[in-house]
């Protein structure tokens, strides 16, 4: 077994560090105070290669594995989680999503602008009343021979405003429960697509989250992704990766309100010596330092598997779990250790703690990740098939 990284991971871990402290870190309070989307900052991304890149070179993506994409997320989420959800969606979403499961003629119309970051996209599940029960679509694609009519609010949506695609889950066959769904893409600036008001959330207040309205609208057939009701599959299996993408934000969170807490205690003196020196905060750092190691080995573990095309569904769920938890327990400890300055903005470990938040909850809640890793184990399926069997996703 070996933990080392390979140069070109390293080249591109520390190309993404340079990047969010350079070109993230200067704006990211005023961002987050004033709700401001990362326009030019989204557009760095894309030139830097951030915004596909897992997607083959041939449609015009870095061509780089999960591990790579997850070590940028981690530090690119170490400084700014607006910016680094952007992203996850993008890659792992929408981005992959295309690529696995789209025609020949989808990838070239939709995915080559995409893997570039000349246009990003949204992934459009969340309905008003359907959540964390994901097969309960209102949304309607009804089958109009040529074309789907579709009809339906999507909610608490990603990239909702600013995506020039949708990928949008949509129920053409009610009798056939999730198995009638089907996923369309959509273009955003088609007849009948309204955009809601951008969302003011607790954190990752510059990422754009929208509810989206779909009136009458005509989606070609050719727009389908897979075959007719092959959408709720498309949704869970594109989500197995966007969990670990997530989980890489959570691991970058957490990390980056460690890296904070430990430069301050070492500084910060109280009672006549660095607070780094009382027991009282060492022993946190301790528990910190050790939960986001575990974290960052289910993470890298997580994406590992993908990358060797083994089973992933269960080692995302761990991680996402696993790596959200930490990151909310340790950004709250963050604060806890800045004292006084950690509940003001210019230190940046409450902005941390909100946007910490959410980990806990996109892509699947913790509860709903509990439900995937327990029918795992129940099914006999957690560490045989992982471990020994090659299983192609
Ligand atoms: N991978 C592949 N297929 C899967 C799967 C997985 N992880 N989980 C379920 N499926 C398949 C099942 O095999 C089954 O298929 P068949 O009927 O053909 O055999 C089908 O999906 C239905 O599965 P279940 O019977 O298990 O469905 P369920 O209703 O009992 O529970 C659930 C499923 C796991 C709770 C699922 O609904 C779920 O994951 N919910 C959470 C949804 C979610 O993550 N939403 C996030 C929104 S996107 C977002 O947040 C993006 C953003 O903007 C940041």
């Amino acid at each position: 077994m070996f933990f080392e990284l390979t140069e070109e991971q390293m080249a591109v871990q520390q190309a993404a560090r340079d990047f969010a402290q350079n070109i993230l870190k200067p704006g990211v309070i005023e961002r987050d105070r004033e709700m401001k989307y990362p326009k030019k900052e989204v557009r760095q991304m894309a030139e830097m290669g951030f915004l596909g890149m897992m997607v083959s070179p041939e449609y015009g993506g870095g061509g780089m594995d999960t591990i790579s994409y997850v070590l940028a997320m981690e530090e690119i989420s170490k400084i700014d989680a607006s910016c680094s959800v952007i992203m996850s969606v993008n890659n792992s979403l929408v981005c992959w999503g295309l690529e696995a499961f789209g025609t020949e003629a989808q990838k070239q119309k939709y995915l080559t602008k995409l893997a570039t970051g000349e246009w990003v996209g949204a992934f459009c599940l969340s309905e008003p009343e359907a959540g964390s029960d994901a097969t309960s679509q209102r949304t309607t694609a009804e089958d109009m021979g040529d074309y789907y009519l579709l009809n339906g609010t999507k909610n608490w949506i990603t990239n909702g405003g600013t995506s020039k695609v949708h990928l949008v889950m949509a129920q053409t066959h009610p009798e056939k429960e999730h198995r009638g769904i089907n996923c369309l893409i959509v273009e955003t600036d088609w007849e009948g697509v309204a955009i809601g008001t951008k969302e003011d959330k607790l954190g990752i207040r510059a990422s754009d989250t929208n509810s989206i309205m779909y009136t009458d609208v005509k989606v070609p057939k050719k727009n389908r992704i897979g075959d007719d009701g092959f959408g709720f599959k498309f949704a869970m299996s594109t989500l197995n990766g966007g969990r670990i993408g997530i989980a890489a934000q959570a691991l970058g969170i957490a990390a980056g309100a460690y890296e904070l807490s430990l430069a301050y205690s070492k500084e910060r003196k109280a009672f006549g010596k660095p607070i780094s020196e009382h027991q009282a905060i060492a022993f946190k750092l301790a528990d910190m330092a050790t939960e986001i190691e575990a974290a960052r080995l289910l993470v890298y573990r997580a994406a590992w598997l993908k990358d060797q095309q083994m089973d992933y569904s269960t080692a995302s769920a761990m991680a996402k779990l696993f790596a959200s938890e930490v990151a909310m327990r340790h950004t709250v400890e963050a604060v806890q250790i800045h004292g006084g300055y950690g509940y003001v903005k210019e230190y940046h470990v409450e902005r941390l703690m909100r946007d910490a938040k959410i980990t806990q909850i996109y892509e699947g809640t913790s509860e709903v990740q509990r439900i995937v890793i327990s029918r795992s184990i129940l099914q006999g399926q957690l560490y045989v098939p992982i471990w020994a069997d090659k299983v192609a996703v």
